[in-house]
């Protein structure tokens, strides 16, 4: 899995590198609604990875967010990836954004690279090899409950009933005495943050697979676990996430776990 590691690093590096050269320069449209924004630097950024990718395994199967490249999840090599996770962040100057991809072997990840250009961090995990940024292994926090947690979430882009469970569940947290609650804008480098112990937990419904196959295994090789959002373990087939630490994924789950959408 070494060769197909590196190839994500580099890929995210260069992607990466492009998004901030771009920063404040792209031109801005919207998916249909004022508030799911698209930019220039998305598709550049997915296309310098596709590139990379496929320079390397031709044959392999690739799910970007923004391409044409829409391959199946069961696909049997396949690389999950979004090149500009935080497209919201990025049109308004706020830095913190990332590029995601994941490696997925026969419906598993076996390696995954999250790349915050502005921070210059990368994350990445290799499955059975442990979590790292920037090259250091990270572990997730030592946090034995809520109360002494930072819970990270998001509200994907839905203003009805996902938007008012989201709510609904970080008045039952806060109700909880958690320590703070973070909506930061990039899905991805929400999961590395549970990874590296700065967030304790994570959740958000409704998200897609390019938004967390990467982070989902930062997450569990850093020590901790993720689920989809009825607490369940799916993998790249889930619909959204619940990470955390490990020690308050009970607890979290029975604030925030529900039906799966
Ligand atoms: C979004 C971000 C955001 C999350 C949304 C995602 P995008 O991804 O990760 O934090 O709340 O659910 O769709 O559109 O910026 O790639
Ligand atoms: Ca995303
Ligand atoms: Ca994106």
């Amino acid at each position: 899995m070494l060769d197909e590691l590196r190839t994500a690093e580099d890929a995210a590096k260069k992607a990466g590198n492009l998004i901030r050269s771009l920063l404040g320069k792209v031109r801005v449209t919207d998916k249909g609604v004022s508030y799911n924004l698209l930019t220039g630097a998305d598709t550049a950024a997915e296309r310098v990875v596709i590139e990379t990718i496929r320079n390397r395994f031709p044959g392999d199967a690739v799910l970007g967010e923004e391409s044409a490249a829409t391959s199946s999840l069961s696909a049997p090599r396949l690389w999950i990836v979004d090149p500009l996770d935080g497209t919201t962040n990025f049109v308004h100057g706020i830095p913190h954004f990332a590029v995601s991809i994941a490696f997925v072997l026969e419906g598993t990840v076996r390696c995954g690279v999250v790349h915050d250009p502005m921070r210059k961090e990368l994350f990445s995990a290799k499955a059975g090899g442990g979590a790292r940024c920037n090259g250091s292994p990270i572990r997730v926090s030592p946090a034995a409950d809520l109360t002494k947690s930072v819970i990270g979430t998001g509200f994907y882009y839905d203003r009805g009933a996902l938007m008012l469970r989201t709510l609904d569940s970080i008045r039952k947290l806060l109700g909880a005495g958690i320590q703070g609650i973070r909506r930061t804008g990039a899905a991805s480098l929400d999961c590395c943050y549970v990874a590296s112990g700065r967030f304790d937990g994570y959740f958000e419904y409704g998200l897609s697979p390019w938004d967390f196959a990467a982070g989902m295994l930062v997450v569990t090789e850093a020590g901790g676990v993720c689920t989809d959002v009825d607490g369940k373990e799916r993998g790249i087939f889930s619909s959204g996430v619940i990470c955390s630490n490990g020690a308050i994924q009970g607890e979290l789950c029975g604030m925030v776990a529900g039906r799966k959408e």
